[in-house]
């Protein structure tokens, strides 16, 4: 392998409106431009093509968390005792405590609860005829089931949207949309350390699970407070992204709904294939821990990564024509749940939740058609939409 003796860069900022709107093109220049690619405007290295994302994220010895995962001191410092911004062997024992419900075993008995949600929520719509994918699907199973599995208690429920969504901005760069989302975040920080301070998760619930390893002992604070951001923060924008974008999909291309109707064991395919496409969460980052060489580019000792989720989805050296969406193609191997020790802990339930409302659609949707113009919600970390009008046609 040869060594590039100058460095690939590039000043593109790829956190305007413009981009964030549509960042596939950017993000395709800059994958061929080399395997890494210096940022200047934001010192870091974007890493945008499959192999490399894969091989960086499956290294946290040369590519760690532990100095964070975002994009400024402020919030790497904020989150400085969360899961996420952890290397083992802490890691390994918080998060075994963290999905320690969230194994496909532990799942299953929620699955009818979660099936039957969504076919009430669905039969529901269908009869309206017209509805807001995000607002009245794609909000429900996280705002109603997961919460009840948290134990949130339902009268702070409705800022957790917001705040989510607030969080994830926060990841970004420091620019407008990060600096004023800090007061949100600082509302979330409060409302965490009230469920630990008032005891008032219910009893039996995930949340009130960690409180408990916490009061024993066996988990400080901080972590305390970070496991549950785990919960109530990741288990909203990213599923309610995943559930819009299959919406808008299947709506665009009404063939691969009809290929869906024709054989609904391809539900599984059809949500990673979802979720390839339209990653829900574009960008975390890591730090290098020495000097490394990536595919012919020298990465410096100490330098930010910034991978790109999105990006190496769409790598046409590994997903033949990757813009296009195919619920046959079974990308199993796609990297929007990331990979690696920090592989997403809450994915089986995501799983579920994807698979329930996909499922409850099947027999009762023939046809989505956009009923107004889609609105994107521009988000520093996160690809979604703000509101998704449909109309749908009945089976
Ligand atoms: C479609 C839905 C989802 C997507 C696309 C998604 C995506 C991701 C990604 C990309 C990461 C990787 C972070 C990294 O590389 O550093 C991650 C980690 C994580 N996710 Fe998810 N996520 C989803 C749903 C959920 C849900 C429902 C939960 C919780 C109930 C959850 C909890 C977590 C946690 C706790 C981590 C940190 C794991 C660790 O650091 O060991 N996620 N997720």
């Amino acid at each position: 392998m040869t060594t590039t003796t100058t460095r690939p860069e590039s000043d593109v900022d790829l956190f305007t409106d413009e981009v964030l709107s549509d960042p596939y093109s950017t993000l395709d220049r800059l994958r061929e431009q080399a395997p890494a690619v210096y940022l200047s405007r934001l010192d870091m290295w974007l890493i945008c093509r499959y192999e490399p994302a894969r091989r960086v994220l499956g290294d946290w010895e040369s590519f760690s968390s532990a100095q964070g995962v975002g994009m400024t001191e402020q919030f790497n410092h904020a989150w400085s005792a969360a899961l996420i911004c952890q290397d083992p062997p802490t890691q390994t024992e918080q998060r075994a405590i963290f999905t320690e419900n969230l194994s496909t075993r532990a799942l299953r008995p929620l699955q009818a609860t979660i099936d039957v949600r969504a076919e009430e929520l669905v039969d529901e719509l269908v009869s309206r005829g017209r509805f807001d994918a995000v607002a009245d699907l794609a909000h429900d199973l996280p705002i109603n089931v997961i919460m009840d599995l948290i134990g949130w208690p339902p009268s702070r429920r409705e800022r957790l949207i917001p705040m989510a969504t607030a969080w994830f901005e926060t990841i970004g760069p420091d620019n407008e949309r990060n600096r004023s989302s800090w007061p949100v975040v600082g509302e979330l920080f409060e409302y965490l350390n009230q469920a630990i301070d008032q005891d008032d998760l219910t009893p039996g619930s995930f949340g009130r699970h960690l409180l408990d390893v916490h009061r024993a002992g066996h988990l400080p604070r901080e972590a305390a407070v970070g496991l549950l951001a785990g919960y109530v923060v990741a288990a909203f924008d990213t599923t309610i992204n995943a559930i819009a974008s299959a919406v808008w999909l299947f709506a665009r291309e009404p063939e691969q709904w009809d290929a869906l109707r024709a054989a609904p064991s391809l539900v599984a395919s059809a949500f990673n294939e979802v979720i390839r496409v339209e990653s829900p969460i574009q960008y975390f980052t890591r730090v290098a821990t020495r000097e490394v060489d990536v595919d012919g580019v020298t990465i410096p000792e100490g330098a930010r990564v910034l991978i790109s989720y999105g990006g190496a989805n769409r790598d046409a050296r590994h997903f033949a024509e990757p813009a296009r969406f195919d619920i046959a193609r079974n990308a199993v191997d796609h990297l929007a749940f990331s990979f690696g020790n920090h592989a997403c802990a809450g994915q089986n339930l995501a799983r579920l939740e994807g698979h329930a409302v996909l499922r409850a659609l099947i027999p009762r949707v023939a046809r989505f058609e956009f009923d107004g113009t889609p609105e994107r919600a521009l988000n520093n970390a996160g690809r979604g939409f703000a509101h998704l009008p449909v109309r749908v046609t009945p089976a």
